[in-house]
């Protein structure tokens, strides 16, 4: 379903206290959107919420913890509160880390599906009854990345190997996918968002906030070598188009189009087309 008429609309954003989060809770509440801020560092949440209201938008703040159900559960609670019927959910939260395939630990692979898959489920899991609850539709963006698409080589990912992200980001695209077949029926769009560089400081976060259950925070990482990155502000206003046009893959990076997986892909169809006409009856 398309949410056309964004205003005085109820939208909860995960993960929305920094960057990507950030931007697209600051462009939702610039369209008239009522916007709670939850975020695991309940200061930089509510860091962005005094913004939107100081800018003339209406937003609520919350700490909480995407990896944790009883968490979100409180923060239902308080969305259903303070905001009153919800149509939008926004889940931004996920780590990278430089982590190759060949080389990560059983740690590295788990704190990376619990971060970047289980938190978007658990996420859903916990929104979802508020936004089925008024029957009047909704929107969901989980947020991929170009990195979901796309196996990047390691020379085209600005000097560190992002192998168990790339990995776990696909799960999170099919996950999106399914999501959205489930929920059409309720008249609630699904859109994955797939980003490609942006400026935040994922890199730094990630690896300063790694849980003491996946090992502990690991050494601050080396400067990315990344060509210009779009920033997060840009994004949002992106993302608010996306939902509009019920979008079920949101892109950001006109110039990563030749690198998306079925232009990659197509050459081989076209070869199977070949194979089928010329196949032996
Ligand atoms: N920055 C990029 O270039 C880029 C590109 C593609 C995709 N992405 C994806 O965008 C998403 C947002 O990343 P970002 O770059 O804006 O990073 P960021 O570090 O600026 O923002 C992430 C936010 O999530 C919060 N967070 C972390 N763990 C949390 C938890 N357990 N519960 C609740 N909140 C939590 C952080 O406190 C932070 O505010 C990630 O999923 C990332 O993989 C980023």
């Amino acid at each position: 379903m398309a949410l056309d008429e964004l205003k005085s609309r109820g939208a909860v954003v995960v993960g929305g206290g920094s960057g990507i989060g950030r931007g697209i809770a600051l462009a939702l509440a610039d369209e008239g959107v009522r916007v709670l801020v939850a975020d695991i560092n309940g200061d930089s949440a509510a860091a962005v919420r005094d913004e939107i209201n100081k800018n003339g938008g209406t937003a609520f703040s919350t700490q909480a913890d995407a990896t944790d159900d009883q968490s979100l559960a409180r923060a239902a609670v308080e969305a259903e509160s303070k905001l009153g019927d919800v149509q939008l959910l926004i889940h931004t939260v996920g780590v990278i880390s430089d982590s190759p395939v060949t080389d990560a630990s059983d740690d590295d692979w788990a704190w990376h599906f619990d971060f970047n898959v289980m938190a978007a489920v658990r996420v859903v899991r916990a929104f979802l009854p508020l936004l089925r609850a008024h029957g009047q539709g909704g929107h969901i963006v989980i947020t991929s990345s170009t990195a979901g698409v796309v196996s990047f080589p390691f020379a085209e990912t600005g000097g560190i190997n992002i192998g168990c992200y790339t990995v776990l980001k696909h799960a999170v695209l099919g996950y999106g996918e399914v999501l959205g077949h489930e929920l059409e029926q309720f008249g609630i769009g699904v859109s994955v968002l797939c980003p490609g560089a942006v400026l935040t400081n994922l890199d730094e976060t990630s690896a300063a906030n790694r849980p003491a259950r996946f090992g502990g925070p690991l050494p601050t990482p080396k400067e990315l070598d990344l060509p210009v990155r779009m920033d997060a502000e840009q994004v949002g206003r992106i993302v608010v188009r996306g939902i509009r046009a019920n979008r079920r893959y949101i892109f950001t990076h006109p110039e990563l189009v030749g690198a998306i997986r079925a232009r990659r892909i197509q050459p081989m169809l076209d070869d199977l087309a070949f194979c089928a006409e010329n196949a032996i009856s």
